[in-house]
């Protein structure tokens, strides 16, 4: 962490999945996961998803002591490398995790090393480990799936009785995805494994975080996993949340600083409530209070840096036809929000400039939902997929014409 001059340890902490020093108004979500965890037969999954920088990581991170403190082991990792997982590194991938939950658990002893098994001495014990979790996944008959289900049915059986189930976390999860061109199906195979288990009463959860791209994604390679999951949506900060976001942490630090309500209602409204960015300014305006609790916080100065360091790359991957469309969407009121094909037509045609036709817009927005930029939800509707995009295209545009 950051030492100041004034001795004073800046607790801020903008970076994907650092966890804040204080973490605001998350408390219905965590009081929903424990109702989640509740479940004595498995019929609701978790699906935490939102934009980028909402807090998902952190908010995962959170869910795992609670988890563990009502009895549930915790296995799971973070699929953001998983592009192009097939259904063979996700059975190991489960395999691996589950190991690291499961691998403490004696299931009996053995007198020789005959299968391969580690251990010392004449007599040795064999543990819910990778090793013989992999021996039984090789050793089970059919496909991936049905050697998946063996060994984890297995596991279940082995479970100690103080143990509720396992939560099968993964973060990203929107990086999976069936490829039907190479016969592969990891998605699918992942939900049909854990579907087949949960109606046998396996207590076997899954909480996946992703972007919003996640759940229409789990729909669409099964229909059923509409019905399987809880969505969880999750938001910007409220206002007072965000408040709390803010002061909170700088109370904890023992800085003598006391941010007016006025630098504190400022920072609230330029950061939008969205973490990441509460994060990014008080980084900043820390520094500036702990020299001088008096001086207003140079927001035009920190939103500059925030442009550079955190818009600016995204912005330069467009094209400049692509910008053109996006500068179009920035100047529509519900730009903040969901808009449509037909706004944004419509607009385009009242602009200066070449108009967008109907076909080409849903071509390019369909490209910007690749690049990460854009996001259609469920009702065909879209949004940036970038929180505040909209704004730091309009002060671009604003740059452009008085610079
Ligand atoms: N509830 C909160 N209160 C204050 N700060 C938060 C809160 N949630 C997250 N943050 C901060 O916001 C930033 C982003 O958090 P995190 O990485 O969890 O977001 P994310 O949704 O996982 O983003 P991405 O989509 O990029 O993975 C971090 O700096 C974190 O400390
Ligand atoms: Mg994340």
């Amino acid at each position: 962490m950051k030492k100041q001059s004034t001795g004073f340890t800046n607790p801020f902490r903008p970076g994907a999945g650092h966890m804040p020093p204080y973490l605001a108004g998350r408390q219905p979500q965590q009081d929903e996961f424990k109702r989640l965890l509740d479940q004595n037969v498995i019929l609701e999954n978790l699906v935490l998803t939102g934009l980028r920088g909402v807090g998902k990581t952190v908010l995962l991170e959170t869910f795992r002591p609670l988890a563990q403190e009502k009895g549930w082991y915790w296995a799971g990792t973070d699929l953001s490398e998983s592009a192009s997982i097939n259904e063979e590194n996700l059975a190991t991938r489960i395999l691996t995790d589950v190991a690291i939950a499961t691998s403490s658990i004696i299931v009996g002893v053995q007198e020789s090393q005959s299968i391969g098994f580690v251990g010392a001495g004449d007599v040795s014990e064999v543990r819910l480990n990778y090793t013989l979790l992999r021996y039984v996944y090789e050793n089970a008959p059919g496909l991936v799936s049905d050697k998946l289900k063996a060994v984890l049915e297995l596991v279940a059986g082995k479970l100690p009785g103080d143990c509720r189930g396992i939560v099968f976390a993964y973060d990203e999860a929107q990086n999976m995805s069936d490829h039907a061109g190479k016969d592969q199906h990891p998605l699918s195979l992942l939900l049909d494994v854990f579907q087949s288990l949960q109606k046998k009463g396996v207590p076997f959860m899954l909480a996946l975080t992703g972007l919003p791209t996640l759940f229409p994604k789990l729909v669409e390679a099964r229909t059923y996993a509409e019905r399987m999951f809880r969505v969880i949506i999750l938001d910007q900060l409220d206002e007072e949340a965000c408040k709390d976001a803010i002061t909170i942490p700088i109370e904890q630090s023992g800085c003598p600083v006391h941010p007016s309500e006025q630098s504190v209602q400022a920072v609230t409204d330029v950061s939008g409530g969205y973490p990441y960015f509460v994060q990014f300014i008080c980084r900043e305006a820390y520094d500036v209070w702990a020299r001088d609790p008096n001086t207003t916080v140079p927001l035009k100065e920190i939103l500059q840096k925030l442009d550079t360091d955190f818009f600016a790359g995204r912005w330069a991957k467009a094209t400049d036809r692509q910008r053109d469309l996006m500068i179009i969407i920035s100047a529509l009121p519900n730009s903040d929000g969901e808009f449509t094909v037909q706004e944004i037509v419509e607009t385009s045609s009242t602009l200066s400039g070449k108009p967008f036709s109907n076909s080409h817009v849903n071509q390019m927005l369909s490209a910007l939902s690749d690049a990460g930029l854009i996001f259609k939800n469920r009702h065909g509707r879209y949004s940036f997929a970038v929180p505040l995009l909209a704004r730091f295209i309009r002060r671009q545009e604003n740059l452009a014409e008085t610079g």
